[in-house]
């Protein structure tokens, strides 16, 4: 007799949830895991160190490295879906996969163009998005022809492999511009030049594809850069008119599309002075530009990327306040001597509406070791805040003064 009691009583089958490879141990894979274990999913990771963000929080570590067949072999088996937290992997060893029966998400051929810039600033070209002039750099004399026509200072960037700002050079003349082209080409980086974009500030598009074709964009950011690296981010991105968001989410979806892009996607874009969106790159990851929605939208980008690589339906992208305002802590020039502990205790005394992120990574100066999320009504007031909480949580200094020990 089957009774209401052996249902009830069924347990909850583990094996029976997906299992999701994530290839990288970084902060992003660490953040992907908190969003699979709320869906009763496994992240497993393929990460190079046992103290690598990700490796620290995940029991299903595959080490290894990210362009070795073998190891991607044994992270993949048995995975409903593989998937990235960088770059890095080079496309044929994922065509390798994929020809095993591998469900790689993104695919290779649109993964390429968020790891190979020129490839990208060629797609987009033939597609008619509006992106900064640009060319392929074989020599130095390629490089001052480029700066010349289109003046100094231009941008030198790396093809592939640069991040938060590494990779990026803006030579001032001619000279500048041999020492950098030379010693870059002569360590087998391939360069390309494009022209410096009179900014007014930069955007970031942010969209989910799933491989059904289903896509949801979240609200157009701003993103505020230090040194090259990303730093704050204000959701949605103030004073940004109804049409220029249209215009920037339309971009983002089309070339989701377009490219064949799975999974959570970030469109960089230049806002120039004059008024024209630029795309500048593509990540086909969860972002930097995307922490934000992890408080302060419905659905965040690590349960958005899970449900879409996975091709469940989509969630909600609503954000849940008027502004939402992310600032990275970034490690200060000298790590402070008080712990880091006891600096949350503070900042949980001072500022309890904060909701913190920390990648459990040593601090170095200007590493990327956590976010702080504040939601708010008002821009200023909600950015003052969150740079004043991660400005504490890096350097044991509150930015207004106030003391701990005699406040
Ligand atoms: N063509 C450009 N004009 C002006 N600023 C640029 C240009 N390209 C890059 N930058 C600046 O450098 C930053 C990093 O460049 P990006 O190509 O996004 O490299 P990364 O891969 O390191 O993020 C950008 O966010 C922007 O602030
Ligand atoms: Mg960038």
């Amino acid at each position: 007799m089957t009774t209401l009691t052996n249902v009830s009583a069924r347990s909850f089958d583990s094996s029976a949830m997906p299992t999701v490879t994530m290839i990288g141990g970084g902060q992003l894979a660490r953040m992907t895991h908190q969003a699979a274990i709320a869906l009763g999913q496994r992240l497993r990771v393929l990460a190079e160190r046992a103290d690598d963000p990700a490796a620290q929080v995940t029991p299903d570590v595959v080490f290894g490295s990210h362009d070795d067949l073998t190891a991607l072999r044994k992270a993949a088996v048995g995975s409903h879906a593989v998937t990235f937290d960088h770059e890095g992997v080079p496309t044929d060893l994922l065509e390798a996969l994929i020809a095993e029966g591998v469900n790689v998400q993104p695919p290779p051929h649109a993964l390429i163009f968020a790891q190979d810039k020129l490839a990208m600033r060629k797609k987009l070209a033939e597609l008619g998005v509006p992106i900064p002039a640009f060319v392929p750099v074989e020599s130095a004399a390629d490089a001052i022809a480029f700066g010349a026509e289109h003046g100094f200072p231009f941008v030198l960037k790396a093809v592939r492999g640069g991040y938060d700002g590494r990779g990026v050079w803006m030579p001032a003349d001619a000279d500048e511009t041999t020492r950098i082209v030379e010693d870059q080409l002569a360590h087998g980086v391939s360069l390309l030049a494009e022209a410096k974009v009179d900014l007014k500030r930069e955007l970031s598009a942010m969209v989910a594809r799933s491989p059904f074709g289903q896509a949801a964009t979240w609200p157009v950011v701003e993103t505020i850069q230090r040194n090259g690296q990303c730093a704050v981010v204000i959701a949605p991105a103030p004073e940004l008119s109804d049409d220029r968001a249209n215009e920037a989410e339309t971009l983002a979806l089309r070339l989701a599309s377009e490219l064949g892009v799975t999974g959570a996607m970030a469109v960089e874009l230049f806002e120039t002075r004059s008024g024209e969106l630029l795309v500048n790159e593509l990540a086909m990851r969860p972002h930097n530009s995307g922490h934000w929605g992890m408080d302060g939208a419905c659905t965040g980008q690590f349960e958005q990327h899970l449900r879409a690589v996975l091709d469940y339906p989509l969630g909600s992208t609503r954000p849940l306040a008027p502004v939402t305002v992310m600032a990275n802590i970034l490690g200060a020039p000298e790590a402070p001597q008080m712990s880091m502990d006891e600096r949350l205790h503070h900042l949980a005394a001072r500022i309890p509406d904060a909701k913190v992120h920390l990648y459990g990574k040593g601090e170095r100066p200007d590493r990327k070791i956590g976010h702080i999320n504040i939601l708010g009504d008002d821009v200023a007031e909600t950015r003052e805040k969150a740079e004043r909480a991660a400005h504490w949580m890096s350097h044991a200094i509150w930015t207004d003064g106030w003391d701990p020990h005699h406040g």
